[in-house]
């Protein structure tokens, strides 16, 4: 190619694009022509400031240019205008501002991207690739004229064709809703015949506002059975900008999810009511989001729901009867796009909602946000993820497939159904540690960082006592008094024991181990009893025995990895959860907690209009099985009753832990559980 000297080479960093313009041209349309990504909402007027860059001075023999200060226009009004209102950085100019004079390299700092990542805490996940359902477009409009009669939205469109040249977006296509027609008269004189618009997924206009606006809002829902989440982020940058949950109002209803569920059957309307219930707890719950960011509810443009599927279709005012039961049918297990006022959301006007698909009957819509924040069906390797609730929410696979399943665990994880159980609160023993010789504790409680038997820690715990024992504390006691020999391995409190210490106490038929007993008369003795332990054995072995059957039809002896999701598994300590055999073997390192993976899928979903279409497919593809009708789940339930398990061995574990040696109350000697075991291997 020729060079001209009326042109100048212009090279983008960080992605490397290049292109030779005639001298004179704003940087922004360099940008535009060579796809380079940098964002703008104003169009080049030099309002938005969202289109910064910096110039790079020197050789750069890498892209065989020399690039010079006089190579750039000078700073201009315009750019003195915006620094003066809103400030920019040292060094940085506005692209549509800035004109090409002679070879230059630009770099496009992140956050002038519209593509841009959004770094997500955990190291092992990718982050979040930005590009929102609804953007924002500045337009001048022509006015009407006499001589050339048009409508008012016939000349906006043509002005958002022609200002914005926008290719992806199809404006014959365009679909426009009534409120924006029913506000465009208004808007288009109140600003002068400036005006920005939303437009929705690139093809729906739904709002409208006279002169430059520059801010979108949305908020990611997690509606869990006991407590409902949100995360308000704001769209252009992906920052979350207030995070606040509630209770579930709901659970007067019913604590858990089937007797929610019961009572839709046994009263009337009672679906009508708790959908009313659960709406009006998400509207109170945006109000202090949006207090929290100083917003208005009527700025929310967008929002994405996850949920378990009772929980799913009570939101949507579906009658949940059907998930009670065998065949557990969902009514639709697709993703749905609605106006926030359908679900009677206090939103803006015309915000749209996207609520994600379900699996199955059991597996929800919070089980596909966990896959979209795992990201299990983009790995090679065989990869488990875990939701711990009042169902276990379970899914296997890799690249080449996807199985998931659900398994009733019931409550006993949660704190319900033990004797001194309560949920992860102030006051809960969270961590326990059992001197094997002298079967000593020392615990520490959620509220105070002090372990009981550190100096200071009757005075951390003074306003709030020691009040019971959560979830993740249950676990770890459980394991340690099977480590130190007082559990057996088929669960029994060892009555033998009692001769050891005094904390091993024979209470009715049984024993039990007293974990603590405060000075104070007033605070509750913490307890395990033989009841406590078996309540812990039915919630592991169904959960081991469901993903055991999801290992038997993926084929694997073994899984690579193990992800645990939810507020059980993001405090559970993953050794003492495989020590009670909660999972299958696995290297220690390579399970870990995958936090609110669910609400972390919600708000993917709320970014990045893509992984909406991802999902959608993923879900399709997922295989889902149901373990009511398996005759293996109860095989596999059974030999997981045991402690760490009947017959799967845990090399891996064993590795990190000495684990005792098979104990069983009575019948089997250890030669028969030998047996037993090969039996079953
Ligand atoms: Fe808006 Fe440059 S594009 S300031």
């Amino acid at each position: 190619m020729t060079e001209s000297p009326r042109e100048a080479l212009v090279v983008f960093t960080p992605s490397g694009r290049r292109g030779r313009f005639l001298l004179g041209t704003p940087l922004l349309s360099c940008a535009r022509q060579l796809g380079v990504d940098i964002d703008s909402v104003c169009g080049g007027r030099g309002i938005c400031g969202r289109c910064q860059i910096e110039l790079s001075f020197g050789e750069f023999a890498k892209h065989g240019i020399v690039s010079r200060p006089e190579h750039a226009s000078e700073w201009n009004a315009v750019e003195e205008r915006y620094q003066s209102r809103k400030g920019m950085k040292p060094g940085r100019r506005l692209a549509c501002q800035a004109q090409l004079l002679g070879d230059l390299v630009v770099d496009v700092p992140a956050d002038s991207q519209v593509h841009k990542q959004v770094v997500r805490k955990r190291a092992e996940v990718r982050a979040i690739e930005l590009d929102p359902p609804v953007r924002l477009y500045y337009v001048e409009v022509e006015e009407p004229d006499m001589h050339n009669p048009t409508g008012d939205l016939e000349r906006l469109l043509q002005a958002l064709e022609r200002q914005w040249g926008i290719k992806d977006l199809n404006i014959r296509d365009l679909t426009v809703d009534l409120r924006v027609l029913q506000g465009l008269q208004q808007a288009l004189r109140q600003g002068d015949w400036k005006v920005t618009v939303a437009i929705h997924r690139e093809q729906v206009l739904t709002t409208i506002w006279p002169g430059f606006h520059d801010t979108a809002y949305g908020v990611a829902i997690d509606i869990g059975s006991t407590t409902i989440a949100a995360h308000l982020c704001d769209l252009s940058t992906g920052e979350v900008l207030a995070s606040s949950g509630i209770m579930n109002p709901q659970i007067r209803f019913g604590e858990d999810l089937m007797s929610r569920v019961s009572y839709v059957m046994m009263n009337p309307g009672g679906d009508k009511e708790m959908t009313r219930a659960v709406r009006e707890g998400i509207n109170r719950l945006l109000q202090e989001v949006c207090a929290e960011a100083g917003i208005e509810t009527s700025d929310l443009l967008n929002a994405t729901f996850v949920a378990n599927p009772i929980m799913h279709h009570l939101l949507l005012g579906i009658d949940p009867t059907e998930l009670g039961g065998a065949p557990f049918a969902l009514t639709f297990n697709s993703g749905i796009t609605l106006w926030a006022e359908q679900l009677d959301l206090e939103m803006a006007p015309d915000a749209r909602v996207y609520v994600l698909p379900c699996i199955a009957g059991h597996v929800g819509a919070d089980a596909a946000g966990v896959i979209l924040s795992e990201q299990p069906h983009l790995r090679d390797e065989v990869s488990l993820v875990v939701d711990v609730g009042t169902n276990a929410e379970i899914i296997l696979g890799n690249r080449q497939r996807l199985l998931a399943c659900s398994s009733p665990t019931g409550p006993a994880f949660e704190g319900a159904q033990i004797s001194s159980g309560q949920r992860a609160a102030p006051g809960a023993i969270e961590r326990v540690r059992i001197d094997p010789h002298t079967l000593e504790p020392r615990f520490r409680v959620i509220g105070s960082d002090l372990w009981s038997d550190e100096e200071g820690f009757s005075e951390s715990i003074r306003r709030m006592g020691v009040t019971g024992i959560c979830g993740s504390g249950i676990i770890e006691v459980l394991a340690e008094l099977f480590l130190a020999g007082v559990i057996l391995s088929d669960g029994t409190i060892d009555g033998a024991a009692a001769a050891r210490s005094p904390r091993v106490f024979q209470d009715g038929r049984t024993f039990s181990y007293l974990l603590h007993e405060s000075a104070d008369p007033e605070e509750p003795r913490i307890v395990i009893t033989q009841a406590d332990v078996r309540a812990i054995q039915l919630a592991k072995a169904a959960l081991y025995a469901g993903i055991r059957l999801l290992m038997d039809h993926f084929g694997v002896e073994r899984v690579d990895r193990i992800q645990l999701a939810g507020a059980f598994g993001s405090h559970i300590d993953v050794k003492y959860a495989m020590i009670l055999g909660m999972l299958p073997d696995c290297a220690l390192d390579k399970v870990s907690s995958a936090g609110n993976a669910a609400g972390t899928g919600a708000r993917i979903a709320l970014l990045n209009q893509q992984a909406r279409d991802e999902i959608e497919r993923v879900v399709r593809s997922v295989e889902k099985i149901e373990t009511a009708v398996e005759v293996r789940f109860q095989e596999h339930f059974v030999e997981a009753m045991a402690i760490p398990h009947r017959s799967a061995p845990y090399p891996e574990l064993s590795r990190a832990v000495v684990l005792p040696k098979p104990r069983f109350a009575e019948g089997p000697s250890e030669g028969e559980g030998r047996r037993r075991r090969r039996r079953a291997g």
